[in-house]
C-alpha cells in the first residue's frame, strides 16, 4: 500500500521534471524585424538575433538516439577515447556558431546534410575500424580523441617567433578534425580565445572544446579569398570560373579540397578520399535522408579537383 503510494508520488515528480524539460527544449522563439528582415532568437542554442534561428536548429533535427547511431562503437572498451565524447558537448559547441549559419543555412534537407557533411570528416579522420573487424570503419567514428603514437612534436622552427612552442608541450594530432602543429594550435586558440599554444592538452581533456574546435575549422577560410568548408557545402560560394575550370563545385568534394587539398583530391578515386566519402553516405542513411542526397559524382568528390592550396601539409592524416 505504502509502496503504490510512493511509486505514484514518483511518477507525479517525474512527470513535472520531463515537462520542464520539454518546454526547456522547445524554448520560446523570439522573432523582430530588423531593416525589413526577420531575425529570432531561440535562448541558447541559437542566440543573438540572426535570420538563422528562426529556422529549426541542429537538436530539432538530429536528436541524441542519431549521435549515438552514428557513433556506435564509440564508447567500446576498445575505443581510445571511450567515455570521452557526447552528444551534449556537440551542441553546446555548435551553439556558437549555429546564429552564423552553422546547420542553420537553408531547409531541413540541407541543414540535415552539413551536419552528415561536417559530422562525416569527424567520422572519418576519428574513426580507428580500418583494423577491426566488426562493423568496418564508417561504425567507428570517434574512436580516437588524439594520435596514439606521435612521430614526433610537430614544433616548426619557422614559426619560432609568431608561434613558440611550449617546453615539453606535444602538438600531434588532437580533436575531432584533428588539429597539428604549433602554429595551427595557435591559430585556433586565438580565435577560440584558449591558450591552446601553451594548453594544445586542453583539447583531448574536454569534449566541447574539441568540438568547438573542428567547427571554427569547417566555417573558416584556410586563406583570404576562399570558402570555407561550410560555404563551400551549402552553396552560399559562388565559384569564379578558376574555380570551375578546376573542377571545384560547391558540395561535398570541395569540402575534401579545402581540409586535406592534394594529400586527398586530385588524384582519382584513392581510398584515402573513398573513405571521407563513405562516412558522409552512411551517415546520411542513418539520418534518413539518403546517400542519393549526395550527388553525383563530380559534386560527391575531389577525385578530379584541383587543389586549393597545393602540398597543404599542415592536416597531416591522424591514421
Ligand atoms: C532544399 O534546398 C535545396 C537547395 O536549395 C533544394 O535543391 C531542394 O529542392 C530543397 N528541398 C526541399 C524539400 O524543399
Ligand atoms: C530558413 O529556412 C528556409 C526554408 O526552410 C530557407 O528558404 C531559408 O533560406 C532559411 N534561412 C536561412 C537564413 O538560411
Ligand atoms: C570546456 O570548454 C568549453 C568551451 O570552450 C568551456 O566553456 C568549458 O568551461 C570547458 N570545461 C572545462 C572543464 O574546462
Ligand atoms: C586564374 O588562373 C590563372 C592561371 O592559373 C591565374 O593567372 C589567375 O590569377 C587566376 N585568377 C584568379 C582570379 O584567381
Amino acid at each position: 500500500m505504502e509502496a503504490k503510494q510512493t511509486s505514484v508520488l514518483l511518477i507525479g515528480i517525474l512527470l513535472v521534471i520531463v515537462s520542464i524539460a520539454n518546454a526547456d527544449s522547445s524554448a520560446q522563439v523570439l522573432v523582430k524585424k530588423v531593416k525589413g528582415k526577420k531575425v529570432c532568437d531561440k535562448g541558447w542554442e541559437c542566440k543573438g538575433w540572426s535570420e538563422y534561428c528562426c529556422n529549426l536548429t541542429i537538436s530539432d533535427y538530429f536528436d541524441t538516439y542519431q549521435f549515438e547511431e552514428l557513433f556506435a562503437k564509440r564508447n567500446s572498451p576498445v575505443a581510445h577515447a571511450a567515455g570521452f565524447w557526447d552528444y551534449k558537448s556537440f551542441i553546446t559547441a555548435s551553439a556558437l556558431y549555429q546564429p552564423h549559419g552553422f546547420g542553420t543555412t537553408g531547409n531541413k534537407t540541407t541543414q540535415m546534410k552539413e551536419i552528415a557533411a561536417f559530422l562525416g570528416h569527424v567520422g572519418s579522420q576519428t574513426s580507428c575500424g580500418y583494423g577491426v573487424a566488426t562493423g568496418g570503419p564508417t561504425a567507428w567514428g570517434l574512436c580516437y580523441n588524439k594520435e596514439m603514437s606521435p612521430p614526433h612534436e610537430y614544433c616548426d622552427d619557422f614559426y619560432k617567433y609568431t608561434y613558440p612552442c611550449a617546453p615539453g608541450a606535444g602538438y600531434y594530432g588532437r580533436g575531432a578534425l584533428p588539429i597539428y602543429w604549433q602554429y595551427n594550435y595557435g591559430k585556433i586558440g586565438e580565435a577560440l580565445n584558449v591558450d591552446l599554444l601553451n594548453h594544445p592538452e586542453y583539447i583531448e581533456q574536454n569534449a566541447t572544446l574539441a568540438f568547438q574546435a573542428a567547427i571554427h575549422t569547417w566555417v573558416t577560410p584556410m586563406k583570404k579569398g576562399q570558402p570555407s568548408a561550410h560555404e563551400a557545402f551549402v552553396g552560399t560560394w559562388k565559384p569564379t570560373k578558376n574555380d570551375t575550370l578546376a573542377k571545384r563545385f560547391p558540395g561535398f568534394g570541395t569540402t575534401m579540397n579545402i581540409l586535406y587539398g592534394d594529400r586527398t583530391c586530385g588524384k582519382g578515386d584513392v581510398d584515402d578520399m573513398n573513405t571521407v566519402v563513405s562516412h558522409y553516405l552512411y551517415y546520411l542513411d542513418l539520418m534518413g535522408v539518403g546517400r542519393e542526397e549526395g550527388g553525383p559524382h563530380e559534386v560527391l568528390t575531389c577525385a578530379e579537383q584541383k587543389p586549393f592550396n597545393p602540398s597543404a601539409s599542415t592536416q597531416a592524416s591522424s591514421r
